[in-house]
C-alpha cells in the first residue's frame, strides 16, 4: 500500500465487509497509533450509513494494569474516544480486559470464556510492536496461549512512553490475549506503518517461527493478511 491513509481505508473496508456479511460478527480490536486511521474511517462510514455496529461484539486485545478505565491513556478510554462514542455498538457487547483489585487470573479466565461464549473471533485486527509483539505478547523464551498478565519489556515501555507525560507513568504490567487466543480467530489482519516497523515486519515474514518474534507465529495461521505501507515494507525481500 502506498501510504497510511490507503492502509487505513482498506482495513476499514475489510472490517465493514465482514460486518455486512455477518451483522453479529465478533471482532478482535487493537489500540495504538496504527489503527487510529482505520477507526476514523469506520466512524465516517457509520455516519454515512455504510456500517451498522448494533449487533457487533468486540474484544480488545489488551489493557494496562493499574489505570482506571477513564484514564486518558487507558485502552478503554482510547476505544471510546476513537470508536465506541461515535458508533452504535452496544455497551454490553464491548469487552476490554480490566483488572484492578480482583484476581488477574480470574479476569483472564473469564475473558477467555467470554470470547468462547461469543462463538470465537471472526476477524482479528492487529498492530505490531517494534520488537515484533502482537497484543502485549512480548518476545520471550516461551509465549502464553491464553489471556494472561504480562510484564512489559523495556522496549515497549519506551515505545509507549510517547503517549504519557513521562516514562515513569507508563504502567509496567498489562493484561493481554495470548497468542493462542489470537491464532484461534477465523481471519487476521495485521497493520503496520512506518520505518520503525520495517525490521519487525521483515522478521515476521522471514519463513522462520520464533517466540523471539511473536508475530512470526502468524505464519502458521491459515488466513492472515498483512497491510503495510511502503516504509514498513522496506526491508522485505523482493
Ligand atoms: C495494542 C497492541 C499492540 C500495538 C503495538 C503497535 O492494543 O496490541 O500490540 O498494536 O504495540 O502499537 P502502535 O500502533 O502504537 O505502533
Amino acid at each position: 500500500m502506498d501510504n497510511y491513509n490507503e492502509l487505513s481505508k482498506q482495513a476499514a473496508e475489510i472490517l465493514a465487509e465482514q460486518v455486512r456479511k455477518k451483522n453479529d460478527s465478533v471482532l478482535g480490536l487493537p489500540t495504538g497509533s496504527t489503527p487510529e486511521g482505520m477507526y476514523a474511517c469506520l466512524v465516517s462510514m457509520y455516519k454515512n450509513s455504510e456500517i451498522d455496529f448494533s449487533a457487533v461484539v468486540t474484544f480488545n486485545l489488551d489493557e494496562y494494569v493499574g489505570l482506571p478505565p477513564d484514564h486518558p491513556q487507558s485502552y478503554n478510554y482510547y476505544m471510546h474516544s476513537n470508536l465506541f462514542d461515535h458508533v452504535n455498538a452496544k455497551k454490553s457487547n464491548i469487552h476490554i480486559p480490566h483488572c484492578k483489585e480482583q484476581d488477574p487470573d480470574l479476569i483472564c479466565r473469564e475473558y477467555e470464556q467470554e470470547i468462547k461464549n461469543a462463538g470465537g473471533i471472526d476477524l482479528q485486527i492487529l498492530g505490531i510492536g517494534t520488537n515484533g509483539h502482537i497484543g502485549f505478547n512480548e518476545p520471550d523464551q516461551f509465549l502464553y496461549t491464553k489471556t494472561h498478565l504480562v510484564e512489559l519489556t523495556e522496549e515497549t515501555i519506551e515505545a509507549n512512553s510517547r503517549f504519557f507525560k513521562s516514562r515513569d507513568e507508563v504502567p509496567l504490567k498489562a493484561v493481554t490475549m495470548g497468542v493462542g487466543s489470537i491464532m484461534a480467530a477465523e481471519k487476521i489482519i495485521l497493520l503496520a506503518s512506518g520505518e520503525s516497523k520495517a525490521e519487525a515486519i521483515s522478521e515476521m515474514c522471514s519463513g522462520k517461527v520464533t517466540t523471539r518474534v511473536p508475530a512470526s507465529l502468524l505464519q502458521l495461521h491459515r488466513e492472515v493478511t498483512v497491510f503495510v505501507d511502503r516504509e514498513a515494507a522496506s526491508l522485505l525481500k523482493k
